[in-house]
């Protein structure tokens, strides 16, 4: 299965991604979480990425192109694979479409969770991530049972480096960028659009019964 999750940054979308990926066993392929890993590891990628992911402009595609070809040609991505955050330009869409045509694999399903942008703030100021497993939390929405602390893992909590209100502002503006490929997608007849300001609990049952004719 191949799934592509397009939304506005803080719609839900790596939320999402965590419980299909262990519910279909496929990998979850996110670019943030790519790039943020090469920052935290002070790589010369990571150098070049830091001042782009602080400030929410997008990356180069060039980069991220190249990023991405690599990490879908690894042994996990042979059986399907669920993409975050990429593609976000018309050009990353059609480079993703070589990629495909030469895995040969076709793309199943583009899901586009919409929310109003006037609940991102909220959403992206009070999210909180654990230092070691990176599974995500809310302050509000999805609350850890003891603050500051991940159930999973008893790992550290921290708040992303462009989950400030300018970044946001600049995160929301980049999406124009990206808004092109809806369209793109419907007119390929692989979109299917989620109400991602339900709970997280009713926006996964729509993504699983969107998903439900591309199991395996
Ligand atoms: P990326 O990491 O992809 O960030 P983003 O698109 O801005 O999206 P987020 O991760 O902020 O939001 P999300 O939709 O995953 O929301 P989440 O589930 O966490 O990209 C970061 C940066 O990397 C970019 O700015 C750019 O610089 C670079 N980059 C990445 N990909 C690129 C590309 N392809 N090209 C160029 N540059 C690229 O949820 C958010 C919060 O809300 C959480 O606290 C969660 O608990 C809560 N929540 C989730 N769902 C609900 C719900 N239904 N109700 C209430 N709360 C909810
Ligand atoms: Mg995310």
């Amino acid at each position: 299965m191949q799934v592509i999750l397009v939304g506005l940054p803080g719609a839900g979308k790596g939320t999402q991604a965590e419980r299909i990926k262990t519910e279909f066993g496929i990998p979850h392929i996110s670019t943030g979480d790519m790039f943020r890993s090469a920052v935290a590891s002070g790589s010369e990628l990571g150098r070049q990425l830091k001042a782009f992911l602080d400030s929410g402009r997008l990356v180069p595609d060039e980069t991220t192109i190249a990023v991405v070809r690599e990490r879908l040609q690894q042994d996990d991505a042979k059986d399907g694979f669920l993409l975050d955050g990429f593609p976000r330009t018309l050009e990353q869409a059609h480079a993703l479409d070589s990629m495909l045509s030469e895995l040969d694999r076709p793309l199943d399903v583009v899901l586009y969770i919409h929310v109003d942008p006037s609940v991102l703030l909220a959403r992206l100021t009070g999210r909180r991530i654990c230092k070691s497993c990176g599974a995500t939390y809310h302050t509000v929405f999805q609350p850890p049972k003891v603050e500051g602390v991940c159930d999973i893992d008893g790992g550290e909590l921290y708040q992303r480096a462009d989950d400030t209100p300018e970044a946001v502002s600049t995160r929301l503006e980049q999406f124009k960028q990206t808004a092109p490929l809806i369209d793109y997608y419907e007119q390929r007849g692989v979109l299917r659009r989620i109400d991602g300001e339900q709970s997280i609990d009713q926006v996964h049952r729509d993504v699983l019964s969107a998903l439900a004719p591309f199991a395996r």
